[in-house]
Formats: C-alpha cells, sequence, structure tokens
C-alpha cells in the first residue's frame, strides 16, 4: 500500500471534514451538509461518501475530491502541506528527505533569513528617510499601518551600506548575492543591488520572503522598478505580489483581481479590497493562474487604459497564433489567454478603467467606484472582440474576416452551448453579417456529424454501466502509465479529444489528488524543452510520489503495444474514465434529488438541470466515442 493510500485508509473522512466545521447529517450510507467553501446557508448541497473516501459540492462550487483535495481546498495548501499534515494525523511516518533535498532546504531557509533580515534592515532605514515617508504619506496616501503591514523599506544611497551592515554580522558576500541583495563587479567584488529605491518585500503565497521591487526615488529614475534578480526564491513568473495576504479574501469573495502595480495592490488593500494581486511586471503566466487558481476559478483583470494595457490581454493570444503559424505540430488547442481559461477552467474578466488613471489614483478619488468598475467586468471574449473592432475598419470586408478569424476559435473554446451560440450573434450583429455565415467559418468545418439513429442506442446501454469507485481508480491508474511510457502521447490525445469535440485531459478528470498531481507534471514536462519530458518528470517528482511513480512505472513495463495502439487504447480509457465520473455524478445526484424532495422541494429543480447537464455531458462522449469508432474503421 502507498503511503498516501494507507493516509486514506486510516483516517475518516467524515471526521475529517466534520473536524473541519461542517455539520453533516447522514442519510443511508452517505452524509449531506452545507458546502463550506460557498455561502450559502440554506441548500445542504455538499456530499461525503465514505464508502468512496470522497465528497462533493453539487451547488455553486461543483468540486469534489478525497481528503486531501479538501484540505488543499479549506487551508489554501498545496498537495505536500496536505500529505504533512494527513500524514502526522493518520500516524504515517513520511520517508524522511533524502540529503540533496535536506541541503536544499537549508539552504533555502538560510536565504529567506537573509532577506527577512533585509526587510527589517530597509525598514529602518525608511525611518531615518523622512523626505520618503513623506512621499509614501502625501504623494502616496498610505498610512502608517499599511506601510507597516507591507513591511516597506528605503535603501540608502551608498555602494555599500547594506553590505557592510551584513557582513559586519556574519554573513556572508556570496550568500548575500544569492538572495539577490549584492551585485557582482565586472573585476570581481560585490556591491548594493539596490540604492536609493522604496523597497517592496515580495513575499511568496505562504508569506515566506522571496525577494524585492524596488521603486525609483527620483522623478525619471531608470528603470523606474528593479526587481531582484532570478533567485531560487524568486522566480518572477511564479509568484504573485500580495497573494500571501490576499488568499483568504479571494476565497472570501471567490474571486481574484489582477491589477498591473505594487502600489495598487497596496494601495487597494488600504482601501478595503483584499482580493487585489499582481504580476511582477511581465505578462500573466499559466503557473500564475494555476497559483491563483486555488483560490478560486473567478479572475478579473484589471488594467490599465492605455493601449498598452489593452494590448497585454491580446498578447498572449498573439505568441499563441505566431507559434502555431510557424509549428505544423500545435499543442494549443486553445488560445492565448484562453488556453488558460479551457485548461483551468476559469471564468476570465476584463475591467476597463477609466483613461490615464491607476487602481491607486481610482480608490482615492472615490473607494466605491472600485467596486463598479469590478462588478463591471466583461467576459474575456467579449473583451477581445471590442478591442479588435475598435481598432479595426468595419466596414472593410477584409478586417472582418479577420475579426471572426480571430474570436470565432474563441467562441469555440467555451465550455457551455448556450453561452457560444450567444457570443456567435454578438459577434455576427458587431460585424454587421449573417450569423450563419459565421457557422459555415472554418474553424467549425472539422465538426463530425452526428450518427443519430447509432447515438441514442448507445447512450442508452452506457447510462445503466454499473460505476464502481475501484474501478475509477484503476482506470486513472492504467492512464497514467499510458501516459508515463510515453508523455508526448497527451498532446497527441488532447488533439484528438479535440477533434472529437472534447475538452483536453484536465487533472480534473482524476479523483485522485496524487494521481492529479502527476498528470499536471506530465503535461508541465511537454511544456519546457530543456530535457527529455520523461527525465524531467522524474526530477520534478515531489518526493511523496514516488510510490505511485515506481508503481505506475512498473505497470508501464507491462504495456506493450505498438505506438498507434496507445493512443487508442488511452483514448478509448479517458473516455471510459469520464463516462464514470459521469454516472457516479448521476448517482450522487439522484440521491440528493430524494434527500430534497423528503425534505421540502426547493432544491430539486436545481438538482435537476445538473441531471440534465450530466446526461448531455454523456451524450457528447457516446456522440465522441462512435465518430471516434467510426473513423479508425
Ligand atoms: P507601472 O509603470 O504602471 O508603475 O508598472 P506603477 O506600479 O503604477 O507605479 P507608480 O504608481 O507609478 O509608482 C506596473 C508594474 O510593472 C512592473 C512593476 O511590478 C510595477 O508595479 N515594472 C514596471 C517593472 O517590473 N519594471 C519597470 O521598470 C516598470
Ligand atoms: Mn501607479
Amino acid at each position: 500500500m502507498s503511503t498516501i493510500d494507507e493516509i486514506k485508509a486510516r483516517i475518516d473522512i467524515v471526521d475529517l471534514i466534520t473536524e473541519a466545521g461542517v455539520k453533516l447529517r447522514k442519510s443511508g450510507r452517505n452524509y449531506i451538509g452545507f458546502c463550506p467553501f460557498h455561502d450559502n446557508r440554506r441548500t445542504p448541497a455538499f456530499a461525503v461518501w465514505p464508502e468512496t473516501g470522497t465528497w462533493r459540492c453539487f451547488g455553486q462550487c461543483n468540486e469534489g475530491g478525497d481528503i486531501f483535495k479538501f484540505v488543499m481546498k479549506k487551508e489554501g495548501w498545496d498537495f505536500k502541506e496536505a500529505l504533512q499534515y494527513l500524514a502526522r494525523r493518520a500516524g504515517v511516518p513520511l520517508r524522511p528527505p533524502s540529503p540533496h533535498e535536506e541541503a536544499a532546504r537549508e539552504a533555502h531557509e538560510r536565504l529567506r533569513e537573509i532577506l527577512e533580515e533585509a526587510v527589517v534592515f530597509y525598514r529602518n532605514r525608511l525611518q531615518h528617510a523622512p523626505e520618503v515617508l513623506t512621499y509614501l504619506r502625501e504623494q502616496r496616501g498610505l498610512s502608517e499601518a499599511t506601510i507597516e503591514t507591507f513591511g516597506l523599506g528605503y535603501a540608502p544611497r551608498g555602494w555599500d551600506t547594506l553590505l557592510k551592515h551584513f557582513t559586519a554580522r556574519g554573513y556572508s558576500e556570496s550568500d548575500l548575492a544569492e538572495a539577490g541583495l549584492l551585485s557582482e563587479r565586472e573585476g570581481g567584488g560585490y556591491y548594493d543591488r539596490f540604492r536609493h529605491r522604496l523597497m517592496i518585500p515580495i513575499r511568496d503565497e505562504r508569506g515566506r520572503m522571496a525577494g524585492f521591487g524596488a521603486r525609483t526615488l527620483e522623478p525619471d529614475g531608470v528603470p523606474k522598478y528593479l526587481n531582484s534578480p532570478q533567485t531560487p526564491l524568486f522566480d518572477k513568473g511564479r509568484l504573485l505580489y500580495g497573494l500571501d495576504r490576499a488568499r483568504k479574501p479571494i476565497r472570501a469573495a471567490d474571486q481574484a483581481v489582477i491589477v498591473e502595480g505594487y502600489l495598487d495592490v497596496i494601495a487597494l488593500h488600504q482601501a478595503g479590497y483584499e482580493n487585489v494581486v499582481s504580476p511582477m511586471g511581465t505578462a500573466l503566466t499559466e503557473a500564475q493562474l494555476r497559483l491563483l487558481k486555488r483560490f478560486t476559478r473567478r479572475i478579473v483583470l484589471a488594467l490599465d487604459p492605455d493601449a498598452a494595457g489593452r494590448k497585454a490581454v491580446l498578447r498572449g493570444l498573439e505568441a499563441a497564433r505566431q507559434a502555431m503559424d510557424h509549428e505544423t505540430e500545435t499543442r494549443f488547442d486553445a488560445r492565448g489567454l484562453l488556453r488558460h481559461e479551457a485548461r483551468l477552467r476559469a471564468d476570465l474578466r476584463v475591467a476597463t478603467l477609466p483613461e490615464g488613471l491607476d487602481p491607486d489614483e481610482i480608490v482615492a478619488r472615490d473607494p466605491a467606484e472600485w467596486a463598479r468598475l469590478i462588478e463591471a467586468a466583461k467576459p474575456i471574449v467579449t473583451h477581445v472582440m471590442e478591442t479588435l473592432a475598435a481598432e479595426s475598419d468595419l466596414e472593410d470586408p477584409k478586417a472582418k474576416a479577420e475579426i471572426a478569424a480571430r474570436v470565432l476559435p474563441l467562441i469555440e473554446d467555451l465550455p457551455d452551448p448556450v453561452e457560444r451560440e450567444a457570443y456567435r450573434q454578438q459577434l455576427a450583429r458587431l460585424l454587421r453579417v449573417d450569423e450563419r455565415s459565421l457557422i459555415a467559418a472554418p474553424a467549425r468545418v472539422t465538426r463530425t456529424r452526428r450518427p443519430r439513429a447509432r447515438r441514442e442506442t448507445a447512450s442508452v446501454q452506457e447510462v445503466v454501466t454499473a460505476v464502481t469507485p475501484p474501478a475509477s481508480h484503476k482506470v486513472e491508474a492504467l492512464c497514467l502509465s499510458l501516459l508515463l511510457k510515453n508523455p508526448e502521447l497527451l498532446n497527441r490525445l488532447d488533439r484528438a479529444l479535440q477533434e472529437a469535440r472534447l475538452p483536453a485531459l484536465s487533472p480534473e478528470d482524476f479523483g485522485y489528488t496524487d494521481h492529479q498531481i502527476l498528470l499536471h507534471l506530465i503535461r508541465q514536462s511537454l511544456e519546457q524543452t530543456e530535457v527529455e519530458p520523461q527525465a524531467y518528470i522524474r526530477n520534478s517528482l515531489p518526493d511523496d510520489l514516488g510510490d505511485l511513480f515506481a508503481e505506475l512505472q512498473k505497470q508501464s513495463e507491462q504495456v506493450k503495444a505498438i505506438d498507434e495502439r496507445l493512443l487508442d487504447e488511452l483514448l478509448r480509457n479517458v473516455i471510459h474514465l469520464r463516462r464514470m465520473r459521469l454516472n457516479e455524478g448521476l448517482n450522487h445526484l439522484r440521491f440528493l434529488q430524494e434527500e430534497a424532495q423528503q425534505q421540502g422541494d426547493w432544491m430539486a429543480t436545481s438538482y435537476q438541470e445538473q441531471v440534465l447537464r450530466h446526461t448531455k455531458l454523456l451524450r457528447d462522449l457516446d456522440q465522441a466515442s462512435l465518430s471516434l469508432s467510426i473513423r479508425r474503421q
């Protein structure tokens, strides 16, 4: 038994969830209660199945999983943190870290300690820099408490003030340089990296120091912001400024707002809008979106109103398109930011800010205006549509075709058919063309024809397929071992799924948190080009998944099939898995429906909608597997 299975076997999911403050009522073999992740106190849409060790919210969240997923979501932890907590609780010893890991951990600890010391150092200097304090208070409108809370500081002018202060206290120059506080002289030796700047400490989502953003205090200082260099702790593409303070408010509001500047984050927090974070002067990365996704799926981009700001949204889109133009084997099944949206299933919106004003200026003028602007944020498809339209000549048929060609694929990426239809209509109105001409556009010609008569018989058969949870575990493991045998299969699988009008394989397809993490890793292995995917997976594997990995690899060695068959096998199993999941969901919904009817009727209709949605998804799967088998013959 793997460590993870052992932990699961020893922890009673009902106890765990009850202790987390969720009141559960037994009903048959299951339990129901109010969902702890969204605040509907009227509807007990949260169910726990002790037999399978799983939970699910059938209300607003529509999420579920095992005990790991529960504590990760409840506490905002990553898998490792959840594992440590649950292992301790279960009394299952974890494998001690290897000497190599231990050394890396200690090195990180040391760097963090240095950075914490640096925060104190810069903060003290700020207290002796009255002109900077005045700037913060008067020009930036920051209160004493805010300056303190965000740990703002001042780096003095000299070339070696910090260097001398720290080396006198026993720190080595090389450690200080590794922490990003010193720069190396060309002829050898070091000097202070940050001089005469406002220092903004940047922490990771757990509040641990990672680096600094440093703003110039001169009107035309260049660069305006100097950040820490890339260090073992400071990775610009993986950090979000303010997330340590914003994570709880984000979860509470079930919404994260992304702005562009550090000082905007600070000013908004001060004004009471605490669900705000910012990237570090770079376009939003997929890693950052994944990080945020742990706290919410609803993300609003509040971008500068100038042209550059609007282009920032389109940049991701453009990058993807260019890549597709040059590469015949494209990995982008959705595009740009929407590729994140499709993969991460996030609700991405764009709030347009008034011309010439940064968020900090907006809240300074009228705090309530911020709430209105965020409320009015538009879905990203609308935003792209309007941005392109505003920049093009809509009388020019070529421009119209261009816009249609860029927007239609985004619309096609949306999961909800009703929404797709609404956007198609909107686009048709905008371009003043007949909607049917849009439907005939190239983005849709790949659509497979429905084999009508056969579809219905198949779907009836499938709905009655019995589901046993251990079976789904096996199927998940089989999919993973196929992918481990040849990680590139994942790209081909995604393409095949896309051709069958099904979403790409996502961690959500798996019910087991460890499986989800491994799939995520496999996907990451394909998004880098440094090493072979398999080597990448082996190297980045969290220690705790070593057992699982070894087990799956053993399994994958037993799979003896030629490459072509592997894809078929994988595809079949993914569809099988999704079908199991949907059937399981249907069973659960029936149970909840019966419950609701016994209690008085007010949820029954909402469950009915979900039943319909599940049934529709099952039909899509049937249709897809039919078209796939037809194609293969
Ligand atoms: P802005 O130039 O919009 O600055 O850069 P700002 O945050 O509004 O700052 P104030 O209000 O003028 O003081 C937005 C963000 O882009 C990154 C920083 O993260 C900054 O907060 N940036 C900007 C850099 O990393 N380097 C730069 O040289 C400029
Ligand atoms: Mn600003």
